[in-house]
């Protein structure tokens, strides 16, 4: 073993979850390490979601690092829901008093990882970890490689951010853990562009053709997406047919107002719900998509994976000042809680707008649905506060 560290919490990915959580650690004085398998460049580089919870944009602020996300991130009061010949738009502030803030979880990684390095704290890039052991019972170890050479961190915790192909919960004997999980049988393709949104803020559709959306990342730069087949590939559409699709399925007052160009990026992803259950072993505590993945209807993934975070670094902080450990044996219980209460959401929120198959028996179910969500006070309310996020504090 040619290094071992020690260290108080370690904290494996450097996505979201690990970042945000080793800042938040980081300002109570508890000590971490951040172990990343890709090259910095890779991870600055990844294209993911772009609405920011209440909740997550607090967290953000309580690391630090809110600066570029409170001058560049775009406060947004509320979406439309294009349906039928109709749009409707839900007004989040009138209906919760708060909004949400578009700004890329692409943005939201720069600033932590800048932010982190300029504290002059680590993260080891290319620095897979390769297993966790000794977290049941003894001071949790994590192996990890770094330059073709094995190391080791010696820890108190370890906190396992490593996304939903991560090492952390493959370490966990599987018998000892209960899965679920949908699969769904489309895709969304998605397109980022460098020209101005088709409109002010988000237009989820429902066409019979199929779900599409229009979001953004800026004033100048739109992010959309429209249902596919699972089995489509990026290789079969051109920008050009990405732009006719997306024209055909807006609604009509939009379809005058979209700017097309050429791509920056085009991804399909698939569309599915998991879960892993319990999400605490020990020593070792699993957050974000390490322990569950969303539908993106609603954009919720990343606003788990901070209110996962929330509650883990409310625990740790709680052992270190107060050797409490009753907030860390209820990790799991109040993490899943909020997560089940997001799941409910995304998936209603993605029954609604997708189409599922050729019958229009379905297709008036979700009109009707979409007619009555829109058009009924409390609806509109019930919408509003799952959109903008319920508040962490309500699971605790
Ligand atoms: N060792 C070290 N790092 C690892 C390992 C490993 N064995 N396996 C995976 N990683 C890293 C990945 O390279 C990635 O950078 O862990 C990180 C996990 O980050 P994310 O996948 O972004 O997951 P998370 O931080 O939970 O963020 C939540 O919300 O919008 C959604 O899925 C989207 O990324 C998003 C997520
Ligand atoms: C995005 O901009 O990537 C986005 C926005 C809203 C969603 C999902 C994704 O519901």
């Amino acid at each position: 073993m040619a290094k071992t560290i020690r260290t108080q919490v370690g904290i494996i990915g450097s996505g979201p979850a690990g970042l945000l959580l080793s800042h938040l650690l980081d300002k109570h004085g508890i000590e971490t390490i951040v172990l990343e398998r890709q090259s910095r460049l890779h991870v600055e580089g990844r294209i993911r979601a772009g609405v920011l919870e209440q909740g997550t944009a607090r967290l953000m602020r309580e690391a630090g690092v809110n600066e570029r996300m409170d001058n560049e991130g775009l406060v947004h009061d509320g979406v439309s829901l294009a349906f039928g010949n109709r749009v409707e738009r839900i007004d989040f502030r009138a209906h919760t008093g708060k909004g949400v803030i578009i700004y890329g979880q692409t943005e939201m990684t720069k600033d932590l990882i800048q932010a982190r390095l300029n504290a002059g704290k680590a993260i080891e890039f290319e620095a897979p970890a390769l297993a966790v052991e000794d977290y049941r019972t003894g001071t949790p170890r994590i192996i990890y490689e770094k330059n073709g050479e094995r190391h080791e961190v010696i820890c108190d915790f370890v906190a396992g951010c490593d996304g939903s192909h991560g090492v952390s919960r493959q370490s966990i004997p599987a018998e000892q853990l209960t899965l679920f999980e949908k699969v769904y049988p489309f895709g969304w393709l998605g397109i980022l562009a460098e020209v101005p949104p088709v409109n002010d803020e988000l237009i989820y559709i429902n066409h019979e053709r199929g779900f599409a959306l229009c979001s953004m990342r800026s004033h100048t730069r739109s992010r959309y997406y429209i249902q596919c087949a699972l089995e489509d590939h990026v290789e079969n559409w051109s920008d050009e047919d990405f732009w006719k699709e997306l024209h055909r399925r807006l609604p009509s007052a939009a379809k005058d107002q979209l700017v097309t160009g050429p791509r920056l990026e085009m991804s399909i992803a698939p569309l599915r719900c998991f879960v892993a259950e319990p999400m605490r072993f020990g020593k070792l505590f699993l957050a974000g998509d390490a322990a569950h993945i969303m539908p993106p209807t609603g954009a919720k993934g990343l606003n788990l994976a901070a209110s996962d975070v929330f509650f883990l670094s409310r625990a740790l902080t709680a052992y270190y000042a107060e050797k409490r450990t009753d907030l860390l044996d209820r990790y799991s219980e109040t993490a899943l809680r909020r997560v089940w209460g997001s799941i409910r959401f995304s998936l209603w929120y993605t029954s609604l707008l997708h189409k599922f198959d050729e019958d229009p028996f379905n297709h008036r179910i979700q009109l009707a649905d979409l007619t009555y969500m829109t058009g009924s006070e409390a609806a509109r309310t019930s919408f509003a506060e799952n959109y903008i996020g319920l508040p962490f504090e309500k699971f605790e």
